[in-house]
This record gives C-alpha cells, structure tokens and sequence, in this order.
C-alpha cells in the first residue's frame, strides 16, 4: 500500500477589490489596476482540494468524497459563493482577499475538520491565467 492523493472540485462566484486604505487612489491603481475598481469586481473561481492517504482497506478510500465536498460546501463555499470577500466573509474579515490570502484563509477552515487523511494542497483559480496552490 502507498500513498494516494485524491482531488475534490468545487465552484463559487463572488465579488472583491484589492486596495490599501491607507494608500493614495493613484498608488492604489498603481499596484493593483483594475483589482481596485472602487464599484468591485467578480470571478467564477474554481476551488481544488486535495488530501492524501492510504486507501482504506475495506472501502479503498482515502476520504469519502461525499463527506469532503460537504465539507468543503460548509466551511468554505456558502460562506464565499455570491458574497463579498471583503465585507461578507467571517473567516476573511481584515484579510486583503487575494487569492494568496484566500487559499491560506481556506486551509484554516478546513484543515482541522480533515479526519483519516491529510489536507495536501488547496488550489484556487482566479481566472484562465491566474491561481495559486497552498501546501500548509
Ligand atoms: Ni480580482
């Protein structure tokens, strides 16, 4: 037996802006462009957890997927889906909401509830050319 990683995908939409209060308008659109837009902006961001472990050997699982997207339906995508990631989110409050930061922010929701196995990698994509991937 050896270890397996195994993958869940998820959807959710929601809204940001990246801006620094206590930068200057100009410097703001500086750094971030578009990404501070006063009004906000969305994206339909794709969401990838994987956990490894060794398969169970009775079920041959290393989690149950239907658990594990509950899981992550819970914890982390009716909090974001359709929301505001700076101002909606309990677990984003004071948190810039980029996709570094929401990647890390999702571990922490998760990772304690991940039982049998172990969280490996929580990706999130932003847009076509834009993710990043978390490894706790
Ligand atoms: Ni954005």
């Amino acid at each position: 037996m050896g270890t397996c990683y195994i993958t869940r995908k998820e959807h959710f939409n929601a809204a940001h802006r990246l801006y620094v209060d206590k930068w200057t308008e100009e410097r703001n659109a500086e750094v971030f462009g578009k990404c501070a837009n006063k009004n906000w902006h969305g994206h339909n961001f794709t969401l990838y957890v994987t956990v490894k472990g060794e398969p169970d050997p009775d079920t041959g699982f290393i989690i149950d997927l239907k658990v594990l997207s509950e899981l992550i339906k819970e914890k982390v995508v009716d909090k974001l889906d359709h929301n505001n990631l700076n101002m909606d989110v309990d677990f984003l409050k004071g948190i810039m909401p980029s996709i570094e930061n929401i990647v890390m922010a999702i571990w922490q929701q998760l990772e304690p509830h991940i039982k049998g196995c172990k969280l490996h990698c929580i990706k999130l994509i932003e847009t076509e050319n834009n993710y990043v991937e978390y490894f706790g």
